[in-house]
């Protein structure tokens, strides 16, 4: 497929000079047609990176191509091409859904009859078409993202960036919102771009996922690719809470047979071992002889919270 969307060495520094470096020469392709998740955790630099890349934040380096136009030289034609669901729900609370759409539509240049029919059919979208009179103020929070996201969708662009959309909602507005990601992808044949510190959503939804921490995508690949990056291993969760480990347990516990990687994060003793299962029985051994107390033991698949775990020693959860 070709790439869509090409960022060669973006980077962005608050403040110069002194001030942090929130993205550092991201370097990053992504194809038509596909979603492709950022998934990094607090303050990693999603919404800096989606800020330059929709023309509201400057980079301080790098460049990025949109359909074939430069974000610095042709900002305009770059931005009629994108749509953009901010992490942050930007509405007037005063208005109903149908006059949110209504007055972001006329910033987009779009009136008359197009803009009717383009907010009937964002309201159908997104599921509100009942309520889309009301004041937005009225509306839970659930609702308030699915209007966010139609503003972003009215002008109906090829590419839509949703950074966080599902933050702090409840879980039936967050399937409605993910199952609107695939509809997009699907039946619209829009590429996305999704940011979340969500693991399990970007596994479920991406194509393809950049794993970004401290402005650097660290990795990125399919989830099967990137579980390759941490090998075939099991992921062994030790729960015990926050008493005192010694380093000598942990230690100790890198020395079992299949047992390669021991963290602790979390509350949580993390160890990663080929054949996990096998080396439990020790690891459970090797704990009460040390006396720590176990409060429960999960064997877990290889996943993006391990590869995240693997790459940077944290875990990725709040
Ligand atoms: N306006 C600003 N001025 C100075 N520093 C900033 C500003 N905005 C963000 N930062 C810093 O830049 C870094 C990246 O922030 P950013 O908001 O891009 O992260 P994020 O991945 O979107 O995080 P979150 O998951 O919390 O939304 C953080 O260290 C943040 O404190
Ligand atoms: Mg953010």
């Amino acid at each position: 497929m070709p790439s869509i969307i090409q960022i060669t060495d973006l980077k962005k520094q608050y403040n110069p000079p002194d001030g942090p470096w929130a993205v550092k020469d991201v370097d990053l392709e992504i194809e038509a047609g596909e979603v492709f998740s950022l998934l990094g955790p607090n303050g990693a630099g999603k919404t800096t990176t989606i800020s330059m890349l929709s023309g509201l934040l400057t980079p301080s380096g790098g460049t990025a191509i949109i359909d074939g136009h430069d974000i610095a030289r042709e900002p305009l034609a770059a931005k009629q091409i994108i749509g953009v669901v901010p992490q942050e729900i930007a509405l007037y609370p005063r208005l109903s859904a149908r006059q949110n759409l209504r007055f972001f539509g006329q910033l987009y240049g779009l009136g008359g009859a197009e803009l009717n029919r383009a907010i009937d059919e964002v309201l159908e979208f997104i599921d509100l078409k009942d309520r889309a009179n009301e004041q937005v103020e009225k509306y839970s929070g659930g609702m308030k993202r699915r209007v966010n996201i139609g503003v972003g969708l009215l002008h109906r662009p090829k590419i839509v960036f949703m950074d966080e959309p599902t933050v702090g909602i409840d879980p039936q507005s967050r399937r409605r919102i993910l199952d609107a990601v695939v509809q997009l992808k699907n039946e619209y044949k829009m590429t996305v771009i999704y940011t979340t510190h969500y693991m399990e959503e970007a596994q479920e939804l991406s194509d393809r996922v950049g794993i970004i921490d401290h402005g650097e995508i660290i990795a990125k690949g399919s989830t099967g690719e990137l579980i390759q990056l941490v090998g075939e291993k099991d992921t062994l969760r030790l729960r015990v809470g926050e008493q005192e480990i010694a380093p000598a347990v942990l230690e100790a516990f890198k020395q079992i047979e299949g047992v390669t990687d021991v963290t602790r994060a979390d509350g949580d003793i993390t160890v990663t071992a080929t054949r996990g299962r096998r080396a439990l029985p020790e690891l459970i051994m090797a704990a009460n002889h040390a006396g720590v107390d176990i409060l429960s033991v999960a064997v877990h698949e290889p996943d993006l919270e391990a590869v995240f775990l693997h790459l940077t020693g944290r875990a990725l959860r709040e």
